[in-house]
């Protein structure tokens, strides 16, 4: 039977400066999710990229010297190397300097104007450099911007519009038929009220002030405002308007784009305007998530609070890392990173919960059993069939959370199977189950254990890829059967060949706790 696909997608960034641990929770929580899928028997489809064009690209490779090229080139670099280092697997990396996107644009910029949706006027408004967005009076916060609280100019420009208006009736009555486009409702009712209420206006989609962007095909002295430009790689990366679109036959439409909060403007309005005029599908969901800050406000140099994933990864490894990030925010709400909440989870919920779990049962299997799990016996403790039923319905709400993107929810869940599972050898002692010689008892709790932490390698995969295999390596299974998530409902069978490894290495090793706080927060200044 041919797969199911599902075709996921990052915001595409800007190669302005290095990437902080916020850029990098975007990343992880596609490729986390792109995981989950795989792991469910999905063919997925994961995009990534770099949005290069634009007048904030200009100066700042103007700055360093070099040209906007060269500036793209080396940080499309940089960028590939730490997607390499944090182990995301994307499909394709695509960049809006490529001919291949090039091309397509111009040619869906020649639909809209062929078909009317595209016109030339002159255009006065309020311009935030660093969003390269226009705003009109009603928009903008005590004459600040709205979207990053900086300084506007009030400037002029023939430019080329979108006809946006034209297509507000069909914009309500979209929504009105697909209530949850835009996860979750907040980010949703937010762009109702700013811009679909109030009436859309019309799209500014040139600018004549600079030249590093794709021509409009009509009128090259125009580039293309960066959003049409970026947005369309969602299509254009699948061959859209080229010769082989076998690959947007077979993902179009997007089953999910994952975008940050401030951005969903673009996304909930512009994206499924051009994509109606184009004739399209649109995508069938789009996630906001919120941000990562910090207690003295948003990550900024300047300030000295910006904490990059590269800091984490090596001094504390990428499945640590990985687990904060995702574990940290929640569905709707912006998440605040600190240096002790860091190594608050460190110590307790990966070394205390997780590792010594791990641990506990790999001495208790070899002391008790020379290593060998025993098949399960009939003779149950008072507490087996009240555990088992506890991890199936954790395993449900896994799902669930992970089926509409409550990762960290998700997360939590398995850490309920985690703290539930260390309580069980408290509740059952296995200590004094071996004093009575209660074999059939002892062999049973050592069977429920070996199982939990099977599933709970499984329901880690995800995100903890490299902890799981240490812990299915550690467990003795072998055999990729007891691996997948359909194993997850095999509670009663395991292999009858499982002998656990000797001597287990702890999965993470203690942090001294103030001494790490002072590392953070000094990697921070730098
Ligand atoms: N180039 C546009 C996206 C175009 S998509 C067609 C852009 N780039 S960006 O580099 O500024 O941001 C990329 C993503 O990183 C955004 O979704 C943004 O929300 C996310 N993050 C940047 N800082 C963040 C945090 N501090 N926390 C979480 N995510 C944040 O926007």
């Amino acid at each position: 039977m041919e797969k199911k696909t599902f075709y996921l997608t990052t915001p595409i960034y800007y190669p302005s400066g290095k990437f902080h641990i916020g850029t990098a929770f975007a990343t992880t929580l596609t490729d986390c999710i792109r995981r989950y899928k795989e792991l469910r028997g999905f063919d997925t489809y994961m995009l990534t990229g770099l949005d290069e064009h634009g007048q904030k690209i200009q100066n700042v490779a103007e700055k360093k010297g070099i040209s906007p090229q060269e500036h793209v080139d080396e940080m499309a670099g940089k960028a590939k190397d730490l997607w390499k280092l944090m182990d995301i697997g994307y499909s394709d990396f695509i960049r809006t300097t490529e001919t291949r996107h090039i091309k397509a644009v111009q040619k869906i910029v020649e639909i809209f104007l062929k078909n009317g949706d595209i016109y030339k006027g002159k255009y006065e408004g309020w311009y935030c450099m660093p969003c390269e967005n226009y705003f009109t009076d009603t928009q903008i916060v005590d004459g600040k911007c709205p979207d990053c609280g900086r300084e506007v100019k009030k400037m002029q420009e023939e430019s080329y519009f979108f006809n946006m208006k034209k297509y507000q009736d069909w914009l309500v009555k979209f929504y009105e038929e697909n209530p949850h486009f835009i996860e979750p409702e907040s980010r949703k009712n937010e762009i109702f009220n700013n811009f679909i209420n109030p009436g859309l206006e019309d799209l500014c989609i040139s600018r004549a002030t600079f030249d590093w962007g794709i021509q409009m095909p009509n009128d090259p002295k125009h580039v293309l405002y960066v959003w049409l430009d970026a947005l369309t790689n969602y299509i254009t990366a699948l061959g859209y308007l080229s010769d082989d679109d076998s690959l947007l036959k077979k993902y179009w439409p997007a089953d999910l784009h994952i975008v940050g909060k401030e951005i969903i403007r673009f996304h909930g309005i512009y994206w499924p305007i051009f994509l109606h005029a184009l004739g399209l599908e649109l995508p069938k969901q789009i996630y906001a998530h919120s941000w990562i800050v910090m207690k003295d406000g948003k990550m900024s140099k300047s300030v000295g609070n910006v904490i990059y994933p590269e800091t984490l990864i090596e001094r504390y490894g990428l499945d640590a890392t990985k687990y904060y990030l995702l574990r940290l925010m929640p569905f709707a709400q912006d998440a605040m990173f600190t240096p002790e909440g860091f190594i608050e989870r460190f110590n307790s919920d990966l070394c205390n919960d997780l590792g010594n779990l791990l641990n506990r049962t790999i001495g208790m299997m070899n002391k008790y059993f020379d290593g060998i799990v025993q098949a399960l016996s009939s003779t149950k403790t008072d507490f087996d069939d009240e555990l088992e039923s506890f991890v199936y319905e954790k395993i449900k709400s896994f799902e669930e959370c992970m089926d509409t993107y409550h990762v960290s929810n998700a997360i939590s869940e398995i850490w309920n199977i985690i703290s539930r599972t260390n309580k069980y050898i408290d509740e059952t002692a296995p200590w004094i189950l071996a004093k009575e010689d209660n074999k059939e008892k002892l062999s049973s709790v050592m069977y429920h254990l070996v199982q939990n932490l099977r599933i709970i390698a499984i329901l880690i995969k995800p995100f903890m890829q490299e902890t799981s295999n240490k812990m299915l390596n550690q467990l003795g299974i072998r055999d990729e059967e007891f691996m997948t998530w359909e194993s997850l409902e095999n509670y009663k069978q395991l292999p009858n060949n499982v002998k656990v490894i000797e001597k287990g290495e702890p999965l993470f090793l203690r942090l001294d706790k103030d001494e790490e706080i002072e590392y953070i927060r000094n990697e921070m200044k730098k």
